[in-house]
């Protein structure tokens, strides 16, 4: 099966296309990604109109490259027919741009040989999510294909099933871990502990009651005068910090103590944004008493920062896996990126748990792409195919954006 897949629910746009078959080798025809971070940074976050402009922007080009790349862009004289113009009309007239864009590439190329389009539907920014799915429909329907909707955070577990073939390159391995699975989601819109007895059955066992943790990293780091996304940007100045502790003659400790809420309680619940203000606190107060934050003391106070969410999120976690006990736990999302977390994770678990398998994505795997969306795309309609959406069908009209979507 060739699948194409389409990510447009924050602020990457991503189309991947992948063959796959008998469901353990997924080849990776094509695969990109344009992130749009350089045009949210001046509003510090994602600014959702923006976003929505963007992806409408980016789609079309981006199809052209990554079926140019897979091999299955043939140009062809023949003409969408404008019975189906009319419908083509309707269904982009609130992406004017993307309409046009579609209107001018498509009847310049034969149908490509892809089975089906997988698109996010949720959970994410909805004026972002109905560009994507717009324009999937619209493919639906100019090349009578069939969509599969897809969960974003589904994405973001089966992000971490996937290995590199060390011999075959471009090739990954997908292998569904063994049971039970518990999986810390963590991204910018996300934090959540759920629970997977089997393959495709989810329940969410814990999850943030305030900000998501990347949305914290990113707050924190505004407040600290660091640009967009905050992840990355708090993550090498705490790096910086060890290093020079590590290096240094005397030893370092810190001054400053942020909290770890809701450490002690005995669900599996977060908050973060009290750290959050904690850091704003902080800041006022260093202001007050000085001319200004200082880089070093600017490092110190990420390295405090990225430890007291390391621990917040290991400790949840590990209660977590004492009650449901699993044999493989699994990390996702743009949040997962963090070396110093990944790291903590792997040394905890190692000491503790030492028969747990831990399975992080690959790099690059780890923030949004389309390449997942495409994978748990092809897993869901292989599991269960009244999950596809015929072209046409009643189904395919009642698509729906779903911010909220939850697993
Ligand atoms: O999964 P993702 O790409 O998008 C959502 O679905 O939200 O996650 C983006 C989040 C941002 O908040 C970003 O700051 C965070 O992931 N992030 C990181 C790192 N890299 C990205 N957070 C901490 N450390 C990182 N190295
Ligand atoms: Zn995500």
């Amino acid at each position: 099966m060739i699948i194409l897949g389409i990510e447009t629910s924050c602020d990457e746009t991503a189309i991947s296309i992948i063959e796959a078959s008998g469901g353990a080798k997924i080849r990776v025809l094509s695969n990109v990604i344009i992130s749009q971070i350089e045009i949210h940074k001046p509003y510090g976050g994602v600014f959702p109109a923006l976003a929505k402009r963007e992806h409408a922007r980016n789609l079309t080009p981006m199809l052209e490259q990554t079926l140019n790349e897979a091999g299955l862009l043939t140009s062809s004289k023949q003409q969408v027919s404008s019975s189906k113009d009319d419908d083509f009309k309707k269904l982009l007239e609130r992406e004017p741009e993307l309409l046009a864009a579609l209107l001018e590439f498509l009847p310049k190329i034969k149908v490509p040989k892809i089975d089906a389009i997988a698109v996010t539907y949720g959970p994410g920014l909805a004026p972002a999510l109905w560009v994507g799915i717009n324009f999937a429909r619209a493919l639906s329907l100019a090349w009578e294909k069939p969509v599969i909707p897809v969960n974003h955070m589904e994405g973001h577990v089966f992000s971490a099933l996937l290995k590199k073939s060390r011999k075959e390159f471009p090739i990954f391995n997908f292998q569904f871990p063994n049971t039970p699975v518990l999986a810390l989601l963590i991204s910018g819109g996300h934090t959540e502990i759920v629970l997977i007895k089997k393959p495709f059955q989810y329940k969410v066992v814990g999850e943030t009651r305030d900000d998501a943790v990347g949305e914290a990293f990113d707050k924190a780091a505004r407040i600290l005068g660091l640009p967009y996304p905050g992840g990355p940007e708090i993550s090498l100045r705490a790096e910086k910090f060890r290093k020079r502790r590590r290096t240094s003659d005397q030893p370092l400790a810190t001054s400053y103590h942020l909290p770890r809420p809701m450490i002690r309680s005995d669900d599996f619940d977060f908050s973060f944004s009290g750290i959050k203000t904690a850091v704003l606190y902080m800041v006022k107060k260093i202001e007050n008493l000085t001319e200004g934050i200082t880089e070093d003391l600017r490092e110190e106070i990420c390295y405090e920062f990225e430890e007291a969410v390391t621990e917040t999120l290991l400790s949840k976690t590990l209660r977590a896996t004492e009650k449901y006990k699993p044999k493989t736990v699994i990390m996702g999302g743009g949040v997962t990126a963090n070396v110093h977390i990944q790291k903590m994770f792997k040394e905890t678990f190692e000491k503790k748990f030492p028969d747990i398998k831990i399975l992080v994505p690959e790099k690059n795997l780890s923030t949004d792409n389309a390449l997942m969306i495409a994978v748990a795309g092809y897993m869901r309609a292989l599991h269960n195919p009244k999950k596809i959406l015929e072209p046409n069908g009643r189904k395919m009209k009642a698509l729906r954006a779903d911010g909220n979507l939850s697993l």
